[in-house]
């Protein structure tokens, strides 16, 4: 057992190091050394090693509706999802793995074909071809491997559930955008010139000036704008520059003027920048401190979800972890052909294990695979289609009317002249600084105008 288990260790020495498992992308590499760059790109024409798996990532950005979650059920989805197997972008990305424990496995049948004897078609047993000494059939007991297995299990299902995780939360902080910046432009638009405090009981909750509309609509769409421009530089700061960067600098020029578009893109941390043009912004709208403060606490969640996604792109899941879970799995399935050769004595020459290797290999390193790919979230969100989304949401949001359309009717001023007790009024009036004289609130004429001056001192508080 011991000469065999020196000779196998051996032959897959030489394997992991012609075959297997050199570091496949460079840039890889290197780019885990840099520290994460939130503004314009230092070299933008730095090249980028664009592999099969780096390129399909674009087409994992899945969006759901209906149609697409019929299909997802549907029962044939066994049978097509088999017919397409030969195209799964996982599968394609672990060939030179699967390659290799699949080499080890043919050169293990084929050594003990040589040197422990063979069976012909017609069933009929030779002597070994190398007939010597140290030509011995290799092997090793598989309860080596069944011991390990749970423990791989375990490492594998943390792997994934890990990665999913970060994908999940990636999704959730683009959920939380989506949602806090309707309830920002909501609020801009339908507190828009409104005076009073939030709740206060300071009657008619009327307009104090005469809205500008053309002001109304510019300073609202610049809330607007800023909100998507926001959102568009968390994007593109999340994404690869290559990919990125020129979409970014035009769609930011197409909708910003010259000098705002100029402030962001030059700035270090764009995100940043664009959240404090925001902020400007919202300062900028006619409305009460108080509704403002409400305003501004969506862009404190806003930093919460940028910090987040920095967090979630710079730290990987624990080197050690990855790398104890790569090293795991590829001894184990490199050597695991050693000890399927006992199992296939049923087939001719064992000559099965070789297949049995092979897929046992594909469905292991698949999931290894699908847990790395699934552990930078970023290059697999929609984030372009949350953006639009948000652009087109917030545009419309803030082309709706607001405080200006709400002003109170003339009947209705009218019947709460009739129905309001004189004497509250004065007291109203008095209380608010204003002077009676006894005979006034008899004309109806006059008393309309004190009601009216009434509802004007109430909008100022
Ligand atoms: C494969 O299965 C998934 C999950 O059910 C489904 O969404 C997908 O459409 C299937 N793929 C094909 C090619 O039918």
């Amino acid at each position: 057992m011991i000469s065999r288990f020196t000779i196998a260790t051996a032959i897959l020495a030489a394997a992991t190091q012609t075959v297997a498992f050199a570091p496949a992308n460079k840039h890889a590499v290197l780019s885990s050394t840099t520290s994460i760059n939130m503004g314009p790109p230092i070299d933008p024409s730095a090249p980028v090693t664009e592999t099969y798996g780096e390129g399909s990532r674009k087409y994992r950005r899945t969006v759901y509706t209906h149609n697409e979650w019929v299909k997802h059920r549907s029962s044939d989805r066994f049978v097509s999802n088999l017919t397409t197997l030969t195209g799964s972008g996982i599968y394609k990305n672990i060939g030179k793995e699967v390659l290799a424990t699949t080499s080890v496995a043919a050169f293990v049948w084929a050594w003990n074909f040589v040197s422990g004897g063979y069976e012909d078609f017609s069933g009929v047993m030779h002597d070994p071809l190398i007939a010597s000494k140290w030509a011995t059939e290799i092997g090793l007991p598989l309860t080596i491997f069944t011991t390990l297995s749970p423990s791989l299990g375990l490492l594998l299902v943390f792997r994934t559930n890990a990665s999913y995780n970060r994908w999940d939360e990636a999704r959730k902080f683009w959920g939380l955008n989506i949602n806090h910046t309707r309830d920002l432009n909501r609020m801009a638009t339908a507190w828009y010139g409104n005076d009073s405090s939030p709740g206060s009981a300071s009657a008619p909750k009327q307009i104090a000036k005469a809205i500008d509309p053309a002001e109304r609509e510019y300073l609202l769409g610049q809330v607007s704008l800023f909100t998507w421009a926001f959102v568009r530089s968390m994007k593109r700061h999340l994404s690869p520059p290559d990919e990125d960067e020129e979409d970014y600098i035009a769609e930011l020029k197409s909708r910003l003027s010259p000098e705002q578009a100029d402030a962001i893109i030059s700035a270090t941390h764009r995100p940043n920048r664009a959240l404090f043009d925001l902020s400007v912004a919202i300062e900028k709208l006619p409305m009460h401190f108080m509704r403002k403060n409400e305003i501004n606490k969506n862009l404190s969640i806003f930093e919460d979800t940028l910090g987040g996604s920095e967090r979630l792109l710079s730290s990987p899941v624990p080197l050690f972890y990855s790398r104890h879970t790569a090293r795991f799995i590829s001894i184990w399935l490199l050597f695991l052909p050693f000890a399927l050769y006992g199992q296939f004595g049923d087939s001719w020459n064992h000559i099965m294990m070789i297949p049995a290797s092979l897929l046992i290999s594909v469905f292991l390193f698949g999931i290894e695979e699908l847990a790395t790919q699934l552990e930078e979230p970023f290059t697999i969100l929609p984030m372009q289609g949350f953006c639009d989304k948000i652009g087109a949401n917030c545009d419309e949001i803030v082309s709706w009317a607001g405080q200006d359309v709400y002003k109170i009717p003339d009947e209705v001023i009218e019947q709460m002249e009739m129905e309001r007790p004189e004497l509250e009024m004065k007291s109203n009036l008095a209380l608010l600084g204003g002077e009676v004289e006894e005979d006034v609130v008899e004309e109806p004429k006059k008393k309309r105008k004190i009601l009216k001056k009434l509802l004007r001192i109430g909008e100022g508080m």
